[in-house]
């Protein structure tokens, strides 16, 4: 560092010790919960003529009073704001209609599903107003909670921000030799979908990115299924939140109040193998993970996000929210609680991943705008990828908070900075925080279906994403 920018950088951080901000409806000690968690409905299905499961999506405008007295302008799926959470087995062939009843065109991109490129609803599946794109496809991969959120190129944000988003549920056979995960949708089996927001003065939606801020705009509250500091009353020993950080830029790190253990049960693409007792996770916009929460009757805990470690530096762990503590919903157990069956002790069969299965390895540095130095450009392929191919994909952060997503496929963290993952990062992922100026190795098995249009990898940080910090990658017979 020169004089200079030593300068700059301690004047910036004594000037950051002395911002306070206002406590906001999140703020530990502030909080009131005082309405009950919404549960996005399962969304109706039903078997069309060819047998297929099928679903209806309408992107649509609405309103939502996030704040006593202001209509805020939000959009959503068959509803104002969110969509409703669509549910399908492993094996079945599915169809949804989605109909775009916005005055400009989307997408519908449905993360960390295995499915053919022209069905996966990145930017080069535009829908038009008044157009219904039917993408079908069957599922193939085991039980998993994904999500669904537009993917317009350069307006992913814009578009994620005004609420077209749900969750997907895969189901899998499910039965364990020796205990149950709770499973009851809204009752022990609970979506968490996490986006923090800031209103202007009128109550609307704004994306404030100050000029120092290097990560994307970071809310002043966070909604939970769409409502703020909501309860949910648990009548059984334990539940299960599916949370997913569906949020532009921020990084969440989960726990809770009274700081007890829970257990994680499955990451972005699956169970894992077995659970494990953990009393924090960290979870990056795009990233899910399950945990299943013990209750004794009469409990009120809450889930909370701590300070999230983001392993920057001071100012710019400051700047990208890495000393912002939330909490978020109050569980509040009756005084008997029904019995729940105990948690499997084993959940998936994961084999440990073997780097030697890699035909190549390729490089990734992800900046604010670029990857590798260039920007997205529809256009442009930048990695042809021969079908069914294994690849060892070492991926680096630039000094700043990054992390990266690939469509269209399940991958194996090898390491990170040298390391082994976390073991709640061990199992299958498709979205993972990078470290800033660390390298993570990522092993990647590709779709065995050619396609003549591309695939996406990008940071999940939308504003990067817009600015440009995506590719694309092409899966055909060619050896590059
Ligand atoms: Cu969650 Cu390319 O997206
Ligand atoms: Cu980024």
């Amino acid at each position: 560092m020169n004089l200079l920018h030593t300068l700059r950088y301690w004047t910036l951080a004594t000037l950051l010790l002395h911002v306070g901000c206002a406590p906001g409806p999140n703020a530990p000690g502030h909080a009131s919960f005082v309405y009950p968690l919404p549960i996005p409905p399962l969304a109706e299905s039903r078997r069309d003529g060819e047998g297929r499961v099928e679903f209806r999506l309408e992107a649509r405008e609405g309103t939502r009073e996030f704040r006593a007295g202001y209509r805020t302008a939000t959009r959503g799926l068959n509803d104002d704001h969110l969509g409703p959470t669509l549910r399908m087995a492993r094996g079945d062939e599915v169809v949804v209609h989605l109909t775009n009843a916005l005055p400009e065109a989307t997408t519908m991109h449905w993360h960390g599903m295995e499915l053919p490129a022209v069905m996966d609803g990145g930017p080069h599946q535009m829908v038009e107003p008044g157009a219904t794109w039917s993408p079908t496809w069957t599922v193939r991969q085991p039980a998993a909670t994904l999500w669904y959120h537009p993917h317009p190129h350069g307006a992913t944000e814009r578009h994620v921000y005004s609420g077209m988003v749900g969750m997907i549920l895969i189901d899998d056979d499910g039965s364990f030799s020796d205990g149950a995960l709770p499973d009851t949708y809204g009752v022990d089996d609970v979506p968490v979908l996490v986006q923090d927001v800031t209103l202007d003065a009128d109550g609307q939606l704004v994306r404030h990115k100050p000029w120092y801020n290097q990560v994307g705009p970071l809310g002043e509250m966070v909604l939970v299924n769409g409502a703020v500091t909501p309860y949910h009353d648990v009548g059984d020993e334990l539940i299960r939140l599916r949370l997913l950080n569906a949020s532009l830029s921020r990084v969440y790190a989960f726990g809770l109040s009274d700081g007890r253990a829970f257990h994680v049960v499955a990451s972005d693409g699956g169970l894992l193998t077995e659970p494990l007792l953990t009393e924090r996770i960290r979870l990056s916009p795009g990233e899910r993970a399950d945990i299943v929460v013990r209750m004794e009757g009469g409990d009120t805990i809450r889930l909370t996000s701590h300070s999230p470690e983001l392993g920057t530096d001071f100012v710019n762990n400051r700047l990208a929210g890495g000393q912002d503590r939330f909490e978020l919903l109050e569980l509040r157990a009756s005084d008997t609680l029904s019995t729940s069956p105990p948690l499997p002790t084993r959940l998936a069969r994961i084999e440990a991943p073997d780097p030697s299965a890699a035909d190549r390895v390729r490089s990734f540095k992800v900046s604010s705008s670029t990857i590798n130095g260039l920007s997205m450009d529809m256009r442009r392929i930048d990695a042809h990828i021969h079908r069914g191919a294994t690849e060892i994909w070492e991926v680096g952060g630039i000094a700043v908070p990054h992390n990266f997503h690939v469509h269209g496929v399940r991958f194996r963290i090898l390491d990170m900075d040298g390391h082994r993952p976390p073991p709640e990062f061990a199992g299958w992922k498709d979205t993972v925080y990078l470290d800033p100026d660390t390298v993570t190795r990522l092993l990647i098995t590709f779709p065995e279906q050619e396609d003549d249009v591309p695939f996406m990898f990008h940071c999940h940080f939308l504003r990067h994403e817009d600015d440009g910090a995506m590719g694309q990658f092409l899966v055909g017979s060619e050896r590059p």
